[in-house]
């Protein structure tokens, strides 16, 4: 895994569980956070926002992402994810991780109250995953 330093990984969770505050979920009632360290060196966080049309909603993860994303970086390096029990990011934010992240980049599941619960890899939650260089053949 690569290395993410004390403060980091702690700025990473503490925004994650700043923006788990911020989710708009009325339906599910399950509040997720996520923050995302991006190569202009900025923490991007996310929450998940739900609606009345369920499948329109985004999650946490991909939210983050798309604001790093579209404020021009095209490389993230550490995730951290916040929800009441530790969840773990669903296949499609995994593969969304994946489009930007190196297969080392840190990835940490806490809860609520800033505890980690799981910590792991890109490869470690999404193996043998399909990604650009798949494409350059
Ligand atoms: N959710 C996320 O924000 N991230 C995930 O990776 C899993 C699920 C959200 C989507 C929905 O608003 C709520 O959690 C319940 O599925």
């Amino acid at each position: 895994m690569s290395r993410l330093t004390t403060e980091i990984k702690q700025a990473l969770i503490d925004q994650a569980c700043l923006y788990q505050k911020k989710a708009y979920a009325p339906y599910s009632h399950y509040a997720v956070g996520a923050a995302v360290l991006a190569e202009d060196g900025q923490i991007y966080g996310g929450a998940n926002i739900e609606n009345s049309a369920y499948p329109s909603g985004l999650c946490a993860e991909r939210v983050a992402i798309f604001k790093a994303i579209s404020e021009g970086n095209r490389q993230i390096s550490a995730i951290a994810v916040v929800t009441c029990n530790g969840g773990s990011p669903c296949g499609a934010c995994r593969q969304v991780m994946r489009e930007f992240a190196d297969l080392d980049m840190p990835v940490i599941l806490a809860d609520d109250e800033g505890r980690v619960v799981f910590e792991s890899t890109m490869d470690g939650i999404l193996p043998r995953s399909f990604g650009p260089e798949d494409l350059e053949k």
